[in-house]
């Protein structure tokens, strides 16, 4: 299993010059995303929430309690309508379409994701509150002010802090396009914090990251024009994590092994490990942001912004 390096997205291809028809982070969740479900227990791809390093919480249930946290941030209720941005198997999509009566629409580019995405979505008895696309971060093929909240959960990461069409702030415009007057957007990310450098082990690297600080997600929330409504660090509630789904991958390694063979839980195992050394070093943070309103009302620079094309609708495989 290949493990992306911060090159890779760089230099390489991009997400919209696919790499063998496919794009390369999308590819890598793609292969990753069974495995870590049978590890884990749960179709989320994020964090967990953790009351500390003894609470004997399963990964699932702490996966659920983040996204529930990330729900009451977004003020969500029946009716209201969430883009999950980056919404990877749909995990809390469902969530919060089944707790608050939201509906919710969700983007990705790792298709198998997003076929599975809509599987479950087809099972569940959302009243069609559920759906699906294909769709870069930084191209969103959706009407201006069409959503009233948005979600990138560890989503911006993966895509570079340099200014430019592919970059954090292209896809922070996005968003602010895509909602209305008076949006809220949330992000959860890891991020580098400064006071936690040089107090561990050595950083390994992370693949195919771009971790940022709060402070430079600010400037790009302001540039895209949102105002920053709440800061949360919640690094000590989901560092355990890591560590836990290193563990739960030690427990389970012979069915593991059965059905991904040994080459893979060898792999996993190692990317596990290498993301629970580097996130000793990082911190998570959740911001919270609403659509900046002018005396005109938006900022001009989203006004500029159009969407020319309607959704695409990913077609299940
Ligand atoms: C850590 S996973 C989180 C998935 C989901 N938000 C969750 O919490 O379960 C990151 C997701 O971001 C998606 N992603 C990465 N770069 C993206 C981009 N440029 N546009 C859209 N999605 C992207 C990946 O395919 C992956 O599904």
């Amino acid at each position: 299993m290949a493990v992306l390096k911060d090159h890779e997205q760089e230099d390489g291809p991009t997400r919209d010059e696919p790499s063998g028809g496919k794009p390369v982070v999308g590819d890598f969740y793609d292969l990753v995303t069974d495995f870590c479900r049978s590890a884990s227990g749960t179709e989320a791809l994020h964090k967990g929430y953790f009351d500390g390093p003894a609470d004997p919480a399963p990964l699932a249930q702490a996966a659920d309690r983040l996204t529930r946290l990330i729900g009451e941030r977004l003020r969500l209720g029946p009716g209201t309508a969430l883009l999950d941005i980056g919404c990877g198997s749909g995990q809390p999509a469902r969530l919060l379409a089944e707790e608050t009566g939201c509906a919710v629409t969700g983007t990705d580019i790792a298709v198998r994701q997003l076929a599975t995405a809509q599987r479950r979505a087809a099972t569940t008895q959302h009243d069609g509150r559920l759906v699906f696309h294909h769709a870069e971060a930084t191209a969103l093929p959706f009407p201006a002010k069409t959503f009233d909240r948005a979600l990138m959960m560890e989503v911006l990461t993966h895509l570079p802090d340099t200014p430019g069409p592919r970059g954090k702030g292209a896809a922070l415009a996005q968003a602010a396009r895509c909602l209305r007057a008076d949006g809220l957007l949330v992000l959860a990310d890891l991020m580098h914090l400064p006071a936690r450098l040089g107090s561990g082990p050595e950083p390994a690297e992370v693949p195919s990251m771009h971790v940022s600080t709060p402070e430079r997600l600010l400037t790009l929330l302001d540039a895209a024009g949102f105002d920053p409504v709440g800061v949360e660090d919640l690094s000590e509630q989901v560092r355990p994590t890591s560590p836990r789904a290193c563990r739960a991958i030690d427990e389970q390694r012979q069915p593991l092994t059965n059905t991904y063979g040994e080459a893979a839980v060898a792999s996993m195992t190692a990317l596990m490990e290498e993301l629970a050394r580097a996130e000793y070093e990082l911190g998570y943070m959740v911001i919270t942001a609403a659509v900046r309103t002018t005396r005109g009302g938006r900022p001009a620079s989203i006004e500029r912004e159009q969407a020319s094309a309607g959704p695409v609708t990913m077609s299940s495989s």
